[in-house]
């Protein structure tokens, strides 16, 4: 059985799945790092790719910009795939100084103004989460790495050009968000919903309050590092 946005079969994806909103990343890091790299979905360009890491099993999906995208590509490896531990890797940008392009920042928590995930608990506010145990696995990880990292309260916004510009983001630097990017909480919650491990790795690119970005050059090899970070996590290496 495939589905309408994945022709791949049940048993083509690993265990364990890396998801880059991006469908040339997909395909970057599956020729980059994987061995032996076979492409399993193609459909609407959004790539997905199983091959081994350190000799085992892994795979690389697409999930496209944004929470709905990203809902629909999670919600199918989990409940059509079998896929256990869902791995975001993404850029964010930095809602605090003390986070320095190039810096990894671990979603611990995501905070979001998506009615996909407001619009299903009623009166209270839900707390999507990162997955304990991969997010102690990535902070060990990262510190034997020697990569500067830090975890913390993430804003998964379904706004990327707010009309007001940073001040679209009102109270939320002021009580320790540290970053923003548009998927996590999404993946956080349909994780919890569906009984799976799920984290959120993202390189910070863009400083909305310093206005700093990280060159091209830089932001390839720093990427590098968090992919290489998260397939060690996606493994248990
Ligand atoms: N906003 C939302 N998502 C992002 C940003 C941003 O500034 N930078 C990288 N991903």
């Amino acid at each position: 059985m495939s589905t309408p946005h994945n022709h791949a079969k049940p048993g083509d994806y690993a265990e364990a799945v890396l998801l880059p909103g991006d469908p040339l990343r997909a395909k970057w890091i599956a020729e980059t790092f994987f061995d032996a790299p076979r492409q399993v979905n193609s459909v609407r360009n959004c790539l997905g790719y199983t091959g081994t890491w350190k000799g085992k099993p892994v795979s690389v999906q697409a999930s496209g910009m944004g929470q709905p995208s990203l809902s629909i590509y999670v919600h199918e490896l989990i409940n059509v795939y079998g896929v256990k531990s869902l791995i975001r890797v993404g850029t964010c940008g930095g809602l605090n100084t003390k986070v320095k392009v190039r810096d990894i920042i671990l979603a611990q928590g995501a905070s979001t103004d998506s009615s996909i995930v407001k619009g299903r608990f009623g009166p209270y506010n839900y707390a999507p989460i990162a997955d304990f145990g991969l997010l102690r696995d990535a902070a060990n990880k990262a510190d034997a790495r020697g990569l500067k990292f830090h975890a913390g309260n993430m804003l998964s916004s379904d706004i990327f050009y707010h009309a007001n510009g940073f001040e679209g983001y009102d109270k939320l630097p002021d009580h320790g968000v540290i970053g923003v990017e548009m998927e996590a909480a999404a993946l956080y919650t349909l994780a919890a919903r569906f009984g799976v491990k799920a984290l959120a790795i993202c390189t910070m690119t863009d400083c909305l309050i310093t206005h700093e970005e990280l060159s091209s050059d830089e932001r390839q090899s720093s990427l590098r590092d968090m992919v290489e970070l998260a397939l060690d996590v996606a493994i248990g290496a």
